[in-house]
């Protein structure tokens, strides 16, 4: 593999696990504020994170790769309100939809077609974690005067995500 693009998977690999740990802090703030149902839906994202990074972990691997695990700063702890959490949320998603799209580039520029299938199938899946957390923010921005309606929101978040099948 390329050595700029196998250096970019790697970096690939610590921001998914930045962003499994970027959920799990954010899980332990609703869990620590009472929003249960928003707590279980970032455990089960963190949970996804890792997935990914396991993903792209075999992917290198299978492409006779060298996977390096790099240093993460600590995620950011401290949030006001819920629909912060899921602000910040939204924004970290669109900078890893950044960075799959950086990646998908330099795989087309080194010819290395045989990633374009995993990338592509990462963007796809870039567009369905916007959408979904996107709708979220707007919903609490909607009722962000109205703490039982917070609080409805938050309770039903978890069969919400059932009901996406993620
Ligand atoms: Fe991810
Ligand atoms: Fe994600």
């Amino acid at each position: 593999m390329d050595d700029r693009l196998q250096a970019q998977f790697n970096d690939q690999i610590a921001l998914e696990h930045a962003s499994e740990r970027a959920y799990l802090q954010m899980a332990a703030w609703a869990e620590a504020h009472d929003f249960s149902g928003s707590a279980a839906w970032l455990r089960d994202q963190a949970s996804e994170e890792s997935t990914h990074a396991a993903m792209f972990i075999d992917f290198v691997l299978d492409r006779d790769g060298e996977v390096r695990l790099q240093a993460l700063d600590a995620p950011d702890a401290d949030f006001d309100t819920l629909l912060d959490v899921f602000r910040a949320a939204l924004g970290h998603e669109r900078r890893v939809t950044a960075s799959i799209g950086a990646l998908y580039a330099t795989a087309h520029e080194v010819r290395d077609f045989a990633s374009l299938p995993l990338l592509t199938r990462f963007l796809d899946e870039q567009v369905e974690e916007e959408a979904s957390v996107s709708t979220i923010v707007g919903e609490l921005a909607m009722v962000a005067d109205d703490p039982s309606a917070v609080l409805m929101l938050d309770r039903e978040l978890p069969g919400r995500r059932a009901a996406e099948g993620g």
